[in-house]
């Protein structure tokens, strides 16, 4: 069966009763777009985790927008693992556009979290994109190659299969951003694809890729319909659950309902 990722990270802007409001929102309006191959999640803020599980009644997954890499210790400000588990969520997101840039997150932060996640048996969704002199110098292949090869560093094959990416042009991303053509996108995931396929040659090619930045109600048919991008992950457009609903009938719509 065709599988299908759609999702949004709610960043830091909504708060617990925000986050449960929306939730159940969109638990409603999505109700009848619901298929078996259609992976819904919604990442929210730390502090509204909890209560973002029991509003999404199991029918979205639910992750997290960071995670330390120790299981406890002296580091004032971190959520551990082992935190995270006892909440009952399995998705981790790691290295988004602006831990990298805002708060100086490196390529081996991300994979020591990876590598945390995964120990924990949590999916990571590990984000990688070049910024916009990464593009300008031409050097995008080479940028995203070498967040893979990082990021990735000794997860093993078995694990592989736990892995999610999502691929974020930094100059794509939030208020200023402007989206990546159809084209441009499917270009750096067939990249990113062949990297992960040369990385786990058992199974890496089923490490579902995908595609952020400005995603949009304009944009996302197009979008989805490039073979190399298996699925979407929203800020802005995502952010009101009638506008979300709209987007997955949308996606739904252009795959025929294959999923
Ligand atoms: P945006 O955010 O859709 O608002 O550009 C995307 C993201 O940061 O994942």
């Amino acid at each position: 069966m065709k599988r299908i990722y759609l999702g949004t990270n709610l960043k830091m802007y909504k708060t617990n009763r925000e986050t449960v409001t929306y939730l159940k929102e969109l638990t409603e309006k999505t109700a009848a777009l619901r298929c078996p191959g259609l992976e819904l999640f919604v990442i929210p803020s730390f502090t509204a985790l909890p209560e973002a599980v029991e509003a999404a009644e199991g029918k979205i997954k639910i992750g997290a927008q960071n995670m330390c890499w120790e299981d406890a210790g002296e580091y004032t400000g971190e959520i551990s693992p082992r935190m995270l588990k006892t909440i009952g969520i399995d998705l981790i997101e790691i290295g988004h556009s602006e831990r990298r840039h805002k708060f100086g997150e490196t390529n081996f932060d991300v994979n020591r979290k990876v590598l945390a996640a995964l120990r924990h048996g949590f999916t990571p969704l590990l984000c990688i994109g070049e910024t916009e002199a990464d593009k300008t110098y031409g050097v995008t292949t080479e940028c995203l190659r070498e967040q893979l090869k990082i990021g990735l560093y000794g997860v093993t094959g078995e694990q592989a299969r736990r892995v999610w990416v999502a691929y974020e042009p930094v100059w794509a991303i939030g208020v200023g951003g402007k989206p990546a053509t159809p084209e441009y996108a499917n270009r750096s995931q067939q990249v990113i694809k062949d990297t992960l396929a040369e990385l786990f040659p058992d199974n890496g090619g089923e490490i579902p890729v995908l595609y952020g930045g400005s995603v949009n109600s304009r944009n996302a048919t197009g979008l989805i319909e490039q073979p190399a991008i298996d699925g979407l992950f929203i800020g802005r457009a995502a952010w009101e659950a009638e506008s979300f609903a709209a987007i997955i009938k949308q996606v739904l719509d252009a795959g025929k309902r294959n999923y």
